[in-house]
């Protein structure tokens, strides 16, 4: 049988009954991989894994969240939802709102989403708004309009979409018999890391694991409000995905790391995407470039020490590359080799 997606593979963790109409895209159960070349091109003697969330069906994390909520909006009736997203919220409530049957409002910042994920959300028909602002502006007015009129905000906020991101530690724990000693994710509006430590404490519970992971976000340094410890106005990335100067989960977060003794880093544009180009280099994997921020994180802590012998480490990859795949030709097109006759091409070909 196929894998049947977050909330039949959950069933017993989440908000449903035998009456909820469920909407799927057969989201999750997504490969734990290991990787031994990164960990060796790092020096560091761990246990790296990379869970690969691009792999979800509109490629990203998101779907495990975005299943349950437009589910649960089914269920309650609604027939419009509405969004701001840095894109892959939006791909994601566009793709599954059409599954649904509702009409998906997205709002997202003019300029600053990458283009895979614009594509999404017109293919789905989703009715496309842009702000002149950034996500935190997009995200307080639909939060407001949400508040006052018939349309349901599937946003973080909404709290069905933690609950069924939640399900990406479950499959941490089930693929590994035991939680990491480390879980590593890129931080944006927060809501990913507050999930997976969620999802980590309920397994402790139900005693499948029995210990937990120190929680490891990382922000980009130039939208690095938490680090911070202030709300960044005009916050600045190439990783557009984590954007975010004011994020909605930032105690939840906060909280995550302080609980786990995890902690809450930030690294540069730079050391996310020699990340970025290590991961899809170094273990075939492409994720878009916010998605390499936790592995940059864990190759900025390794240079300090940071790691024991042994340690279990696992970075979510949270998005496809190819959502964003402007941006890796713009890193790699210097690399290409022009060919005019045979003896050029066996030149390349090193005979
Ligand atoms: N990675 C990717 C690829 C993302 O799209 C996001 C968030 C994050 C990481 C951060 O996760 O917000 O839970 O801390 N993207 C949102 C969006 C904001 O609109 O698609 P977070």
């Amino acid at each position: 049988m196929s894998w049947p997606g977050i909330i039949e593979a959950y069933r017993r963790f989440l908000p449903v009954s035998d009456q909820t109409p469920i909407i799927t895209l057969g989201e999750g159960g997504t490969p734990l991989l290991p990787a031994p070349r990164l960990a060796a091109a790092i020096g560091a003697k761990i246990d790296l894994y990379l869970k690969y969330e691009g792999v979800n069906p509109t490629g990203s994390f998101k779907d495990r969240g975005m299943t349950l909520a437009i589910t649960k909006a089914k269920e309650e009736g609604a027939e419009k939802v509405i969004c701001a997203s840095t894109g892959n919220t939006s791909a994601a409530a566009a793709a599954y709102s059409v599954r649904g049957g509702m009409k998906a409002y997205v709002l997202i910042p003019k300029g600053k989403i990458a283009l895979g994920k614009l594509a999404q959300a017109m293919m789905h028909r989703a009715t496309i708004l842009q702000v002149q602002g950034n996500f935190d502006e997009a995200l307080a007015l639909v939060t407001d309009v949400s508040k006052t009129y018939p349309i349901t905000l599937v946003n973080s906020i909404n709290p069905y979409r933690l609950q069924g991101q939640k399900t990406g530690a479950f499959e941490v724990c089930d693929d590994l018999s035991e939680a990491p000693t480390h879980h590593f994710l890129p931080v944006g509006n927060a809501g990913n890391i507050t999930a997976y430590w969620m999802g980590y404490t309920e397994y402790l519970k139900e005693g499948k694991i029995t210990h937990l992971p120190k929680m490891m976000g990382f922000q980009a340094a130039g939208s690095a409000p938490i680090v911070l410890g202030k709300i960044v106005k005009h916050p600045k990335t190439i990783a557009t995905a984590i954007r975010i100067g004011n994020p909605a989960s930032w105690k939840n977060a906060e909280l995550a790391a302080l609980e786990s003794q995890g902690k809450i880093d930030m690294v540069t544009d730079e050391e996310i995407i020699t990340a970025y180009r290590m991961i899809a280099g170094l273990e075939g994997i492409f994720c878009e470039p916010a998605s390499a921020a936790g592995v940059a994180g864990v190759i900025k802590l390794h240079k300090r020490d940071y790691f024991k012998k042994g340690d279990r480490v696992v970075c979510t990859l949270t998005g496809h590359g190819l959502k964003d795949a402007d941006f890796s030709l713009k890193t790699s097109i210097k690399e290409t080799t022009m060919v005019k006759s045979k003896e050029d091409l066996l030149k390349s070909l090193g005979f």
